[in-house]
């Protein structure tokens, strides 16, 4: 009878154990994943081919530059070096929007769901839910005008 209850504590104990360390560890795994995600830009795979839809010509570059001056201005700054009043110092050279070197990693299409999608860490604000696509694709349009050649 004794016997037999220490047995069934003891089983208590060890599965409330393994319980816990199984929970753990799905947490721990989940949390890696989310900060993973979190530092990372989400761009599908098909991004680097995707081209701007909209028309090149300057009524396209001026409602780009409409909705870059209230979404984006902020941060990236008026002529976008990345200096705007809430620039984040320590990003400075990946806020800078204007570097020709970094033009490899911003085609058109990284640029869109780099907006579409933002990031967590640091941080910039998703614009899915405030823009259309195609408001997004006539901010892509007047970002890349703004890069040096
Ligand atoms: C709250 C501040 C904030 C706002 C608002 C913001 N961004 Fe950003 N943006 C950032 C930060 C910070 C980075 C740099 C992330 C990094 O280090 O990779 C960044 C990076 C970028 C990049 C990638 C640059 C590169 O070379 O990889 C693009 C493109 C961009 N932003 C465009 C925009 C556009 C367009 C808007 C407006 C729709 C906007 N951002 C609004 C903070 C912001």
């Amino acid at each position: 009878m004794f016997l037999g209850m220490r047995l069934t504590a003891n089983t208590l104990v060890i599965g409330a154990t393994l319980v816990c360390t199984i929970t753990a560890t799905t947490y721990a795994t989940h949390t890696a994943d989310a900060i993973q995600t979190a530092a990372r830009w989400t761009i599908p795979a098909t991004a680097a081919e995707e081209k701007n839809p909209l028309p090149m010509n300057a009524a396209t570059l001026a409602g780009g530059k409409r909705l870059y001056d209230q979404q984006c201005l902020n941060c990236h700054g008026a002529t976008g070096k990345g200096d705007g009043p809430d620039a984040d110092k320590k990003y400075a050279d990946t806020m800078d929007l204007t570097q020709a070197a970094r033009a490899a990693r911003n085609s058109d299409g990284q640029v869109f769901y780099k907006i579409w999608n933002g990031r967590l860490n640091p941080k910039m604000p998703a614009q899915s839910a405030d823009m259309t696509r195609d408001q997004v694709w006539a901010v892509v349009a007047y970002v890349q005008s703004l890069r040096q050649k």
